[in-house]
């Protein structure tokens, strides 16, 4: 009988410290030193509509999911901080979008939506209280810098040496200058912005570019760098890096610099899903792809090129990053409200560096 409950004790405190552990920082936790094969992200929640597709997401099994921006619509029945509250109350009530947020291990970076103001940046009187809510709702742990300093950008290295993905989430919103307005509201390529090359102007600010070179300065086999807005798209005149394009040359600069091999960017924002790729004044070609919305989207989007692969997807989607470490393949795919894939590439990490 001693014996049994010595085997019946030891077997519980097995199953005890095998509980996984900490890595990512907001949420539920994976294995240390676990090396990531498939990972997942999405943006553009609409808290008052269905999300359907969070069950193909979890049919899916992601070991990482990043919510990529405007993860609720806070900005919808007016501006500030009573309506963002309300726009989190609410997400709370979606069943998918808390089974995702509660089951898998994960991060989160805002868009202007989930920031409070829709395009909103510098200017944002209500800012510093949208970071507070966000610290509360992702349950960021109460030493984490994102609660005490501006901005809510934060990093992270998962996984051994020689399979370590660092997922950089880069905060467009709390300091980015006002941009440039359009002179032809609605005019394909010009909706919303026209490029502005005041050398004033910032996207980042001064404590995030710093924090982000030191960042890409730490070793890593593949990189998600996550922007809410998009950094490699150029065909069209919404919010992306391209209106600050000092900005986004500063970035592939600061890339080169660094020799920060394994650079794919993650984005979202545009209600639709695409793939880009950048060959000029880049270290590397530099591929993005863009996942949006889980329920808000464009059915007849419209976007010029110039850098694009494929065409766009209107519909549902979420995004995911397969990663093959023996055969040094990452497979990035848009993946439509039956888990179909829908846009593919495939990239060779061998081929995200510097030659
Ligand atoms: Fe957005």
């Amino acid at each position: 009988m001693r014996r049994t409950l010595l085997v019946l004790a030891a077997a519980l405190i097995a199953a005890c410290t095998a509980e996984p552990q900490p890595a990512a920082s907001d949420g539920p936790r994976l294995a240390p030193g676990q090396a990531l094969g498939r990972i997942a992200f999405a943006s553009c929640i609409d808290q008052e509509r269905p999300q359907p597709i969070w069950d193909r997401v979890l049919d899916y099994r992601p070991e990482l999911f990043v919510f990529a921006g405007d993860n609720v619509y806070g900005d919808t029945g007016g501006v500030g901080p009573d309506f963002l509250a309300a726009a989190y109350r609410k997400q709370r009530g979606q069943a998918g979008f808390m089974a995702v947020k509660n089951r898998i291990p994960h991060h989160a970076v805002w868009d202007d939506h989930d920031y409070g103001k829709n395009d909103g940046g510098v200017e944002y009187a209500h800012k510093a209280d949208a970071q507070r809510q966000f610290a509360e709702f992702w349950n960021l742990p109460a030493d984490d810098p994102r609660r005490g300093r501006e901005g809510i950008y934060h990093a992270a290295i998962h996984g051994p040496p020689g399979r370590r993905v660092q997922v950089v989430l880069l905060d467009a919103r709390y300091f980015r200058s006002a941009l440039k307005p359009t002179d032809s509201r609605g005019a394909r390529g010009r909706e919303r912005y026209l490029p502005d090359d005041d050398p004033a102007k910032t996207m980042l600010g001064a404590a995030q570019w710093q924090w982000l070179e030191a960042e890409l300065r730490k070793p890593a086999e593949l990189r998600l760098i996550v922007s809410g807005i998009q950094v490699l798209a150029e065909g069209h005149g919404w919010e992306r890096w391209g209106n600050l394009p000092r900005e986004r040359r500063r970035l592939f600069d600061l890339i080169a610099a660094t020799r920060a091999n394994g650079v794919v960017f993650l984005s979202g924002d545009r209600h639709l899903g695409a793939l880009y790729r950048e060959t000029e004044g880049v270290p590397y070609p530099l591929t993005e792809i863009t996942s949006s919305g889980i329920n808000r989207y464009f059915p007849n989007a419209l976007e010029a090129g110039p850098n694009r692969l494929g065409n766009v997807f209107g519909q549902p989607n979420f995004g995911a990053i397969e990663i093959d470490w023996a055969a040094g393949t990452v497979r990035l795919s848009i993946r439509d409200g039956e888990g179909q894939a829908q846009r593919e590439a495939v990239l060779k990490l061998a081929e995200l560096a510097a030659k």
